[in-house]
């Protein structure tokens, strides 16, 4: 389906998906989320793609779900129609994902940066989960993912005041990976992205998973995960190509597989 609620690019290796309803700064609707869904099926389909950066506009990553669309939902409509399943593809994207957000990512919009992989933000970023006052709470994962990002104190009183932190507050909390310049935040992520998407997908993939199941699973559990998933990328082509080009002194060229 054809929508104009977002912008699709592909850089390299590297898939741009930018949210795009300025009239409502972002704030993610039905069709949106649609997009964002398909947009994320292809990417993850497209052998040529390695890594997916989401992003949105200079004043607004997303300001949450919208607000407009969910006003006069009844409760069997939400949990009967259960439209916040349709929030969780993100998290369950294989191959990396980037966050890069500037201006507000309040709600949903906090949550869809929480599902990514890491956030890179602008100075001008604002983070917080408002929903309180709202006469509701999170629904897209904030009250799990933020905590386990920030810890039970801090998630806590942003959940219960609706408080936005800024950029420099957020960095603090461990809630994003770095800042930078607003007008370099694209330039950026692209930069990391491509970085990243240089490595063996074959182990970016691993890597993904076994970072993740710090939150599913026991150390000793994930450390057995870990060292299968490690003794796996033995059968990798790339495995044979990275420790090559380091004996032969020569750059790694890797061919994903
Ligand atoms: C619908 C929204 C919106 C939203 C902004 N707009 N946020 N529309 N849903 N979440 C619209 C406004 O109505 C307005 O449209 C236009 O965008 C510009 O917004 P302003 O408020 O005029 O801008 P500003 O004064 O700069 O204030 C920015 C803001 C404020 C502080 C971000 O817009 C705001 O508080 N927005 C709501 C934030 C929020 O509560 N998010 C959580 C939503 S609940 P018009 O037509 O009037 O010009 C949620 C639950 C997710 O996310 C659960 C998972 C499903």
């Amino acid at each position: 389906m054809a929508s104009d609620t977002i912008i699709v690019e592909t850089h390299g290796r590297v898939g741009l998906i930018r949210l795009n309803r300025p009239q409502a700064l972002n704030a993610i609707n039905v069709e949106l989320m649609g997009a964002l869904n398909a947009a994320l099926d292809a990417f993850e389909a497209d052998p040529q793609i390695s890594v997916i950066v989401v992003t949105g506009s200079a004043k607004a990553f997303a300001a949450g779900a919208d607000i407009k669309e969910m006003q006069h939902k009844t409760y069997p409509e939400t949990l009967v129609a259960d439209f916040i399943a349709d929030w969780q593809r993100l998290a369950r994207v294989r191959k990396p994902t980037i966050a890069a957000v500037a201006g507000f990512a309040l709600g949903g919009g906090c949550e869809i940066a929480l599902m990514c992989d890491f956030i890179i933000a602008a100075e001008t970023a604002k983070f917080g989960q408002p929903e309180i006052k709202l006469g509701i709470m999170p629904g897209g994962g904030g009250s799990q993912r933020l905590t386990r990002a920030i810890g039970k104190a801090r998630a806590m009183e942003l959940c219960l005041t609706g408080r936005s932190i800024d950029a420099t507050e957020a960095e603090r909390a461990g809630l994003v990976a770095r800042i930078v310049p607003a007008d370099q935040l694209e330039a950026e992520a692209l930069k990391t992205a491509a970085a990243i998407a240089e490595h063996s997908l074959p182990a970016l993939l691993l890597v993904k998973e076994a970072v993740n199941r710090v939150a599913e699973t026991s150390l000793a559990e994930g450390l057995l995960h870990e060292r299968r998933a490690f003794q796996s990328l033995f059968a990798t082509h790339d495995q044979k190509e990275g420790m090559a080009a380091f004996a032969e002194k020569r750059p790694a060229k890797f061919e994903n597989r």
